[in-house]
């Protein structure tokens, strides 16, 4: 699928789009749209739960702490997960701006993400201080029956990390990526049993986040049960409206 042009002329206007925040329930479209946006601004998408998964496939310490609680759905402690965020944030590639896909996902997440985001700008110049604004929060807004369909049938690129769906985005050829050929595979997290203690998880830990960034005004709600590119047209139209203010 490739990103419209009518929204952004190209990449290379190399503007300065200040942090997006995807917002959702496991399974709601994070990672899909994430990967579009990115595509499209020129900017990283940064997903805790890919980094986490890079730690589980290396084997390192945070890698071991953390598969444990992966594997029954719980969310790992905060600290252990921003301590790899700003680790991640510091990287060059994040002085356009970024994408955070599954972060934050807890209240404390996102008081110490503010107060990273405040830190950061002191001492910038106008451009350094657009990169590190105060985030736009894009809430996917997915009906449960569809979350678990899209759960059940999701498959991914070990190769590229390109999404697909075998109900509803098959690749053209089954079990293969498109892009590269490599055969696809799905996580071990997206076990019905897990996924029911995914979903408990943010329904406890990470709604609050709605109150949080909409009380704040920067809370935008976006329909996430329609097809991927109308979806990501809405999404595209608020990250406009914000960087237009
Ligand atoms: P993480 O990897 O972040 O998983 P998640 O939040 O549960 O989200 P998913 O990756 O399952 O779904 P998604 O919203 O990205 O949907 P996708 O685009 O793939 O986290 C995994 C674990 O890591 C957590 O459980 C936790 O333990 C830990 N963790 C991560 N971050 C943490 C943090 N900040 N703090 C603490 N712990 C943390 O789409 C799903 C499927 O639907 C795909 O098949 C796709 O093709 C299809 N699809 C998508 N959109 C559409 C559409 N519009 N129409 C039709 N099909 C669609």
């Amino acid at each position: 699928m490739t990103a419209p042009t009518t929204v952004v002329s190209s990449v290379a206007d190399a503007r300065i789009v200040g942090p997006i925040i995807l917002l959702g329930a496991p399974g709601a479209g994070k990672g899909t749209q994430a990967k579009l946006i990115a595509c499209t601004y020129g900017i990283p998408q940064i997903s805790t739960g890919d980094l986490l998964r890079d730690n589980v496939a290396r084997g390192t310490e945070l890698g071991v702490a953390a598969k444990a609680l992966m594997n029954k759905g719980e969310l790992v402690p905060d600290q252990m997960v921003q301590d790899m965020v700003i680790g991640r944030l510091h990287e060059p590639d994040c002085s356009r701006g970024f994408i955070l896909d599954g972060f934050p996902r807890t209240v404390p997440q996102a008081e110490w993400l503010d107060k990273f985001l405040e830190k950061e700008r002191e001492g910038k110049d106008a451009a350094g201080k657009a990169a590190y604004a105060a985030p736009v929060v894009i809430q996917l807004q997915v009906d449960y029956n569809l979350i678990l369909q899209r759960i059940a049938g999701r498959r991914s690129c070990p190769t590229c990390g390109r999404i697909y769906n075998v109900y509803l985005q098959p690749p053209k050829v089954e079990g293969k990526c498109d892009v590269d050929g490599a055969t696809l595979v799905g996580r071990p997290d997206d076990r019905e049993d897990v996924v029911k203690e995914r979903l408990k998880a943010y329904e406890q830990q990470t709604l609050p986040l709605v109150d949080y960034y909409s009380s704040r005004g920067r809370l935008i709600a976006v329909d996430g049960d329609l097809p991927v590119e109308e979806v990501m047209r809405q999404a595209f139209s608020a990250i406009e409206h914000v960087n237009r203010l």
